[in-house]
């Protein structure tokens, strides 16, 4: 497919067991089928790096108790079996709190969970938003959560599928927003 334009996309993921990355590089797969040019960054390389670069941020982490991370959170996930090095730094939670206000850029956001209940109305992507909105971002896309099989993965079945075609959604609604409709 041609797209006229070649729009940016920054992906950031927050991983523990690694499930995280794996949604994060299938919705990268479907944003670059959708025609954008990506960064994809793990939280700890993503400092310094300035969103407004981009015309689109995608965020994505896992949900811990209901929420973003914490560096308590971070080290019940190493006592449960996550790499002692997956704790060190930063998480989203402390990388999205460095934003400058200020932005009109696109957002959307995504977690992973064990809860199958799809649209749980407490988890990491919501409160994501909820926080990076607040600066000045705005959503392409309700809060998206991928189901794992238990703390520790793997994925659902389909799961990576169903991120990949959700990573094309968000690159034709990114299109739509900010491509003008030619004039026949
Ligand atoms: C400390 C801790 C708290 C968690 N709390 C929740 C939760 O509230 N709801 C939920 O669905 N999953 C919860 N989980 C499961 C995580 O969402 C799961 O480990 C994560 O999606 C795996 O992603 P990762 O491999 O990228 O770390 C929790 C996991 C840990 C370690």
């Amino acid at each position: 497919m041609n797209h006229p334009v070649q729009l940016r996309a920054l992906v950031v993921f927050e991983t523990m067991f690694g499930n995280t990355a794996t949604v994060a590089r299938s919705v990268t797969e479907g944003l670059v089928e959708g025609g954008m040019d990506v960064t994809v960054l793990g939280v700890r390389d993503a400092a310094g790096v300035d969103p407004s670069d981009f015309d689109l941020l995608v965020v994505g982490g896992p949900t811990h108790a209901f929420s973003l991370s914490r560096p308590g959170t971070r080290q019940d996930a190493v006592r449960q079996g996550a790499p002692a090095a997956s704790a060190e730094g930063i998480g989203l939670r402390e990388w999205i709190a460095t934003l400058t206000p200020g932005h009109d850029h696109l957002l959307a956001t995504f977690d992973t969970r064990v809860t199958k209940v799809r649209h749980l109305p407490k988890a990491a992507s919501g409160r994501a938003a909820r926080l990076i909105t607040r600066r000045g971002f705005r959503l392409v896309s309700r809060p998206t959560g991928f189901v794992v099989t238990d703390i520790q993965g793997d994925l659902v079945d389909g799961e990576t599928e169903r991120a990949t075609a959700w990573g094309r959604l968000l690159a034709v609604e990114t299109h739509h927003r900010l491509t003008p409709v030619p004039v026949s």
